[in-house]
C-alpha cells in the first residue's frame, strides 16, 4: 500500500475517532482496583445521612438530574465558584444536597486520596437513594471525571417547571435522551417534595383571569389550594406522588394519567399523544400482561441519563473537595 498524504490524514482521523470513542467509556466497577472501598462508603454515608432526612434521597436524585443536564455529570454544579457559580442559576432553584456530597467526599479521599471523581459520587449517591426509596437497584457505571467549568449561564437551559411538553422533549433531545426517557425520569418525582413556589402559576394564574388549570383533577385542586393558598409561603413543600411520596414506585404515572399530577410538567405528559401513549405503556389495564417494565426501563434511562457528556480519561480533573476546583 502506497502511503499518500491523504491515506495519512485518512489513518490518523480513524485513531482519533477510535481513542475518543474508546476513552469515553464508563464501566461498571470502574475504581474495583484502585478504590475498591468506593461504592460501599457512598452507600454508608447516603444511609446513615437518610436516617435524619427522609427527604435525603429525593434531595440526590434530583441533584444528579441538574448535575447532568448543564455541562455534563461532570460535579459542576458543585462548585463555589463565586458570584457566578453555576449552582446559583435560577433552573438550580431549590437544589440541594452538595454537604451530604461533600461529606462521601472526604471518606472516599480518606481511603484513596485522588482517585475517585465527585461526578461519580454524584451518580452512585442517586443510584442508593432510589434503592433506600425500595427502587429498583442497579449498577453505575463510573469513571466520570470532574468538570472545570462553573458558569450560571451555561444553566438557563435546565427544564423549567412551566415549560411547554414540545419544549421539554427538545430540551431532553438535545441532551439525547428521547421522549420515553422523559416520561420515565420524570417519574423520579415519584419520591419527593416541592416548594409551593413552583404551582403558583399552575393553581392561581394558568388561564386569563387566574384560573388554576384545567387538567387538575376537581376532587385534588382544593386540596392543593389548601396546601398552597394563595400568596401564602412559597417555600411550604408538598409531597409530589399523592399517598407514595416516600416509595420509589409508578403511582406518579397513575397519578399523572388521573389529574393529580402536582407539577405543570409532569400534567403536560398527559397531554400529549406521544407521551400519553408512553405514560398508558406502564399504567394501562394491559400492562400486567403485555406492558413494559417501569423499574427495567427507568433503570436503562437513568443510566443513560448518567453518561451525558461525561468526560473520562484525561478530560477533566478528580477534584480533591468537591466544592472547589484543584
Ligand atoms: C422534566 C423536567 C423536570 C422539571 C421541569 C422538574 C422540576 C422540578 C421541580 C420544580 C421540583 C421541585 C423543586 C423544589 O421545590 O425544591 C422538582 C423536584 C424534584 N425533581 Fe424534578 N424536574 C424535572 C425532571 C426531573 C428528573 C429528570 C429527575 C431525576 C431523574 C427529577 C428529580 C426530582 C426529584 C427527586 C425532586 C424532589 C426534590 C426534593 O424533594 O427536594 N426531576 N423537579
Ligand atoms: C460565563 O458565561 C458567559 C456566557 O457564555 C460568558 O459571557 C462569561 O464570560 C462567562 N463567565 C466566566 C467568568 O467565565
Amino acid at each position: 500500500m502506497v502511503w499518500t498524504k491523504a491515506k495519512v490524514s485518512l489513518a490518523l482521523s480513524l485513531v482519533t475517532v477510535f481513542l475518543g470513542i474508546s476513552v469515553a467509556d464508563l464501566k461498571v466497577g470502574f475504581y474495583s482496583d484502585t478504590c475498591p472501598q468506593a461504592e460501599s462508603i457512598v452507600k454508608r454515608v447516603v444511609s446513615g445521612a437518610s436516617l435524619s432526612d427522609p427527604n435525603l434521597p429525593a434531595i440526590l436524585l434530583r441533584l444528579h438530574f441538574h448535575d447532568c443536564f448543564v455541562e455534563g455529570c461532570d460535579g459542576s454544579i458543585l462548585v463555589d465558584n463565586g458570584a457566578i457559580s453555576e449552582k446559583f442559576a435560577f433552573g438550580h432553584e431549590g437544589v440541594r444536597g452538595f454537604e451530604i456530597i461533600e461529606a462521601v467526599k472526604a471518606e472516599v479521599e480518606a481511603a484513596c486520596p485522588g482517585v475517585v471523581s465527585c461526578a461519580d459520587i454524584v451518580a452512585l449517591a442517586a443510584r442508593d437513594a432510589i434503592s433506600l426509596a425500595n427502587g429498583p437497584a442497579y449498577e453505575v457505571p463510573t469513571g466520570r471525571r470532574d468538570g472545570r467549568v462553573s458558569n450560571m449561564s451555561l444553566a438557563k437551559d435546565m427544564p423549567d417547571v412551566s415549560d411547554s411538553i414540545e419544549i421539554l422533549k427538545d430540551k431532553f433531545m438535545q441532551k439525547g435522551l428521547h421522549a420515553k426517557e422523559l416520561v420515565l425520569l420524570s417519574a423520579a418525582h415519584t419520591i419527593g417534595t416541592t416548594a409551593c413556589f413552583f404551582m403558583t402559576k399552575r393553581l392561581y394564574s394558568f388561564l386569563p383571569g387566574g384560573q388554576p388549570d384545567p387538567t387538575i383533577n376537581p376532587v385534588f385542586l382544593p386540596e392543593l389550594t389548601t396546601r398552597c393558598p394563595q400568596n401564602g409561603d412559597i417555600n411550604t413543600r408538598i409531597p409530589m406522588d399523592r399517598f407514595s411520596e416516600r416509595l420509589f414506585d409508578k403511582q406518579i404515572l397513575h397519578n399523572i394519567k388521573d389529574g393529580f399530577a402536582v407539577l405543570q410538567t409532569d400534567a403536560g405528559l398527559y397531554e400529549d399523544v406521544v407521551t400519553r401513549r408512553i405514560v398508558n405503556s406502564y399504567v394501562g389495564l394491559l400492562n400486567p400482561l403485555f406492558g413494559p417494565s417501569f423499574e427495567t426501563d427507568f433503570v436503562k434511562a437513568i443510566v443513560k441519563m448518567g453518561k451525558i457528556n461525561v468526560k473520562t480519561g484525561s478530560n477533566g480533573e478528580i477534584r480533591r473537595v468537591c466544592s472547589a476546583f484543584n
